[in-house]
C-alpha cells in the first residue's frame, strides 16, 4: 500500500523542534548532566604514527588538582571483541597512527583533564611509517568487497580492445584529498554506569547501532546500554559508527565509577574520527565520433589504516550512469600507517562522480560535442551492468531542466576567452546520482487517549529535518492532522532502528512508521475504542523481497566560475541543481538539503583538503583556519529545483534520499567551468591557487 490523498507529506512545514533549537533548549549530548554530577576525560594521542609504548609516566598528570585517574595499557580494563580496532583503546601498546590515543586523565574539570593530559609522558620506541598513498605501492591489493558491501571489481564484454579500437579515446588521471567530516556538533559523549548497565548520552547517526557495539565492547547485552541522542548537530557520515571518544568516556566512567563526559575538540575531530580516503583515479574512456561510450574503464586507488579495512565504493556509480558494451571498474587498497578512513557525504559516489564526470567533459571536448548532448547521448535503457529497468530515472529531465533554468543554450564552447575586468568566466555542468536504499527498520504506533499519536522509532534527526518529515509521514499513514502526531526519535529504547546514513534514513523508518500506523488503524478498527493501544511494524521481510530494480536518485549541476588570473583566485557566483528524488516529503528540508550538499559540494572543489605531513605521517591541518569548508559567502547565488518524479516502486512515501546527492556532481561542474574559463584543466582537487597560476 501506498501513501495517497497525501496531505502532510508535500508540505513546506517548519521544523517541529525548531523553537527548542533557536531558543537553545534543545539539548545536545554534552549538555546533559547526571544529578550526581560528572567528571571530563581528556586523551593523549601519540606522536608517532608507527611503533610502540614503551613506558607511561603518570606522576606529575596525577599531582595536579582534580585529576581522578590517568589510563593507559597498564591499567585499563579489557574490552570484549570488536572487528573495529580503532575501538580497542588501551588493549595493546601498539601505536597504528599519529594521533592515536595512547592515554587519557579524569579529571574533575575539563581544564584539570587538559592540563594534566599535557602532562604525562609518554615513552615511544618508534618504528619507519609509511603514510603517502601511490597507486603503484607494492603493498595495493583488492579489498574483498567495497563499501559497504559492493563487489570490488565489475567486468563486461571487452573494454580493453574497445578503447584502443574507438575514435575518440581519453585516458585521464584525477586525485581528490584526504577530507575531513566536521559536523558543527564534535563528537559527544556522557558515559554513565547505573544499575548494572550503561547509559550513554551521545551524538550519533543511529542510536541502535552504537547500542549494539558498546554492548559487544563493554561484554553487556543489548538491553543493558541506553542510547540517549534526541538531538545532534550534523555527522556527514563520520557519526554513523562509534568512534574512540565514545569508548573512552565509557571506560574512563568504568575506571572512575564516575559519570563521564567526553567531547572531542575540533583537533581531535582530525585524527579521531575518520576522514574521506584520498583516492587516485584512472578514468578511460572510448567513443564514436558521435559521442556514443564503447568503452569505460574506471580504477581506483585508495588508503586504509592497519587497523581496520575500509574501502570505498569509488567507482560504483561508473557502474550504472551511462551505457556502454564494454566496462570495467575496479578498486584497489592499501593499508598505511593512518587512522581508519570512513564514510563521509557521499562516500563513493561524490569523489567518483568528480572523475567521471570531469571525464565525461573532458570527452565532450574531444568529441566536439556540448557536455549535456554527450550525457543524454549515452543514456541507457536498463541499468547497464545489471540489466535490470530502474524503478525510475531521470537523468535526462534534469539536464534538459537544468540547462533551460541555467540559460546553457548561449553558451559558447570555446575556452579561455571571456573576460569580464580581472575575471575569466565559464560554466560547466556535471550529472548526479545517489543510491536509493532501504534498510529493515521497526516502528510502534500508539493511540493514546487524548486523541493524540505516539510514535516512536530509533531515528536519528542529524539536523536534516528526519523528525519532521517522519510526522508528515506518519499524519498521512494515520489520516490526521500533523499536531495529533507526535514523533519520537533519537532513543535506542525505541524500536530498533538504521542509520541517518545512505541517504537512506526517511525511507527506511518511514517505510516502517506507514506500516506501525497501518496496522494501528486495522487494530482500532477491529478492536473499537479501547484506548491506549499500540503497534509495531518490522519490514524485514517487506524489504527483503523487493523486486530487483536499479533504483537511484539523479541530479544535474551547473556552475559559473570566475577566475582572477593574477591571484589564481576562484569564485562560484552561481551554482544550480534539478534533482530527480521522487516524492519531496518537505519542500523546505528538502531544498536544505541540497544546497547544503552543494555547498559541501564547493568547499570540495575549492577548499578542502587534509594535508599529510609526510615526516611526521599525521594530517598537518587541525583546524578551521587551515583546514577551510565553504561557507555562505562562497555561494552567493544557489539555486536547487526538482522534476515531478512518481515512483511506486521505491517504498510507500515514493521518496528517494536526498541527503547526499547535492554534493555529488558539484566539484566536477565547478572544473569543468574553471577549464572552460580559464582553458586549464585541473584533474587534482581541491582547485588551488597553485594549481592555475
Ligand atoms: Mo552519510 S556519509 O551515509 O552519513
Amino acid at each position: 500500500m501506498t501513501l495517497t490523498g497525501a496531505q502532510a507529506v508535500g508540505a513546506a512545514v517548519d521544523r517541529i523542534e525548531a523553537k527548542e533549537k533557536i531558543t537553545g533548549t534543545a539539548r545536545y549530548a554534552f549538555e546533559h548532566t547526571p544529578d550526581h554530577g560528572t567528571a571530563y576525560t581528556m586523551p593523549v594521542q601519540s606522536v608517532i604514527a608507527r611503533g610502540e609504548v614503551t613506558d607511561v609516566d603518570v606522576e606529575a598528570a596525577l599531582a595536579l588538582p582534580g585529576v581522578i585517574a590517568v589510563i593507559w595499557y597498564g591499567n585499563a580494563p579489557r574490552l570484549g571483541a570488536t572487528d573495529d580496532r580503532e575501538l580497542a583503546l588501551f588493549q595493546s601498546n601498539r601505536v597504528a597512527y599519529r594521533g592515536q590515543i595512547v592515554a587519557a586523565v579524569v579529571a574533575e574539570t575539563i581544564e584539570a583533564a587538559r592540563e594534566a593530559a599535557g602532562r604525562v609522558r609518554v615513552t615511544y620506541s618508534q618504528e619507519p611509517h609509511d603514510v603517502v598513498l601511490r597507486a603503484d605501492d607494492p603493498k595495493m591489493y583488492k579489498p574483498p568487497k567495497v563499501a559497504p558491501n559492493y563487489p570490488t571489481d565489475t567486468e563486461s564484454g571487452d573494454p580493453d580492445t574497445a578503447l584502443r579500437e574507438a575514435a575518440v579515446s581519453v585516458d585521464l588521471t584525477y586525485t581528490t584529498p584526504a577530507q575531513h567530516n566536521n559536523p558543527m556538533e564534535p563528537h559527544a559523549t556522557v558515559a554513565v554506569w547505573e544499575n548494572g548497565g550503561l547509559t550513554l548520552y551521545d551524538s550519533n547517526q543511529g542510536a541502535s547501532v552504537v547500542r549494539d557495539v558498546l554492548a559487544k565492547l563493554f561484554e553487556l547485552a543489548p538491553d543493558q546500554v541506553h542510547v540517549i541522542s534526541p538531538h545532534v548537530g550534523g555527522g556527514f557520515g563520520s557519526k554513523l559508527a562509534p568512534h574512540p571518544p565514545i569508548v573512552l568516556a565509557v571506560i574512563a566512567a568504568k575506571v572512575t565509577r564516575r559519570a563521564v563526559k567526553a567531547a572531542a575538540t575540533r583537533q581531535q575531530m582530525f585524527s579521531l574520527v575518520g576522514y574521506r580516503t584520498p583516492i587516485i583515479q584512472r578514468v578511460r574512456l572510448g567513443a564514436g565520433r558521435d559521442g556514443r561510450l564503447t568503452a569505460i574503464i574506471h580504477d581506483a586507488f585508495e588508503q586504509t589504516s592497519t587497523l581496520m579495512e575500509f574501502a570505498e565504493q569509488t567507482t560504483t556509480p561508473t557502474r550504472m550512469m551511462y551505457a556502454a558494451p564494454n566496462r570495467r571498474t575496479t578498486h584497489r587498497l592499501t593499508a598505511l600507517d593512518v587512522p581508519t578512513p570512513t564514510f563521509m557525504r557521499a562516500p563513493g559516489e561524490c569523489p567518483g562522480m568528480f572523475a567521471l564526470e570531469s571525464a565525461m567533459d573532458e570527452l565532450a571536448i574531444a568529441c566536439g560535442m556540448d557536455p549535456v548532448e554527450l550525457r543524454v547521448r549515452n543514456e541507457p535503457e536498463l541499468d547497464p551492468e545489471r540489466g535490470v529497468p530502474f524503478s525510475s530515472r531521470n537523468l535526462v529531465a534534469c539536464l534538459r531542466e537544468g540547462a533551460a533554468r541555467f540559460g546553457w543554450a548561449e553558451r559558447d564552447p570555446a575556452p579561455g576567452v571571456r573576460r569580464n575586468g580581472r575575471w575569466l568566466v565559464g560554466t560547466g555542468v556535471a550529472s548526479s546520482t545517489y543510491p536509493t536504499v532501504r534498510r529493515p527498520s521497526q516502528a510502534s504506533a500508539r493511540a493514546d487517549t487524548d486523541g493524540r499519536f505516539t510514535v516512536r522509532v530509533a531515528a536519528a534527526d542529524i539536523g536534516t529535518g528526519a523528525r519532521t518529515a517522519l510526522t508528515q509521514i506518519a499524519a498521512d499513514a494515520l489520516r490526521v492532522p500533523l499536531d495529533r502526531v507526535r514523533v519520537e526519535v533519537g532513543d535506542s529504547a525505541f524500536p530498533t532502528a538504521p542509520i541517518a546514513g545512505g541517504s537512506m534514513g526517511t525511507a527506511s523508518w518511514g517505510t516502517a512508521v506507514v506500516r506501525a500506523c497501518e496496522s494501528l488503524l486495522e487494530e482500532m478498527d477491529r478492536r473499537g475504542g479501547t484506548l491506549p493501544l499500540e503497534t509495531r511494524a518490522d519490514t524485514a521481510e517487506e524489504i527483503a523481497s523487493q523486486p530487483p530494480l536499479s533504483r537511484h536518485a539523479f541530479g544535474a549541476q551547473f556552475a559559473e566560475v570566475r577566475v582572477d588570473m593574477d591571484t589564481g583566485e576562484v569564485r562560484v557566483p552561481r551554482l544550480l541543481g534539478v534533482f530527480a528524488v521522487g516524492r519531496v516529503i518537505n519542500p523546505k528540508t528538502a531544498r536544505s538539503q541540497f544546497i547544503g550538499g552543494m555547498t559541501m559540494g564547493v568547499g570540495m572543489a575549492l577548499m578542502e583538503e587534509s594535508v599529510m605531513d609526510v615526516e611526521f605521517g599525521d594530517y598537518l591541518n587541525h583546524d578551521f583556519a587551515q583546514y577551510h569548508v565553504a561557507a555562505c559567502a562562497d555561494v552567493p547565488h544557489i539555486e536547487a529545483y526538482w522534476v515531478d518524479e512518481e515512483d511506486t516502486r521505491i517504498n510507500p512515501m515514493g521518496s528517494k534520499g536526498i541527503g547526499e546527492i547535492g554534493i555529488v556532481g558539484t566539484a566536477a561542474a565547478v572544473a569543468n567551468a574553471v577549464h572552460h574559463a580559464t582553458g586549464i584543466r585541473v584533474r587534482d582537487l581541491p582547485i588551488r591557487i597553485d594549481r592555475l597560476l
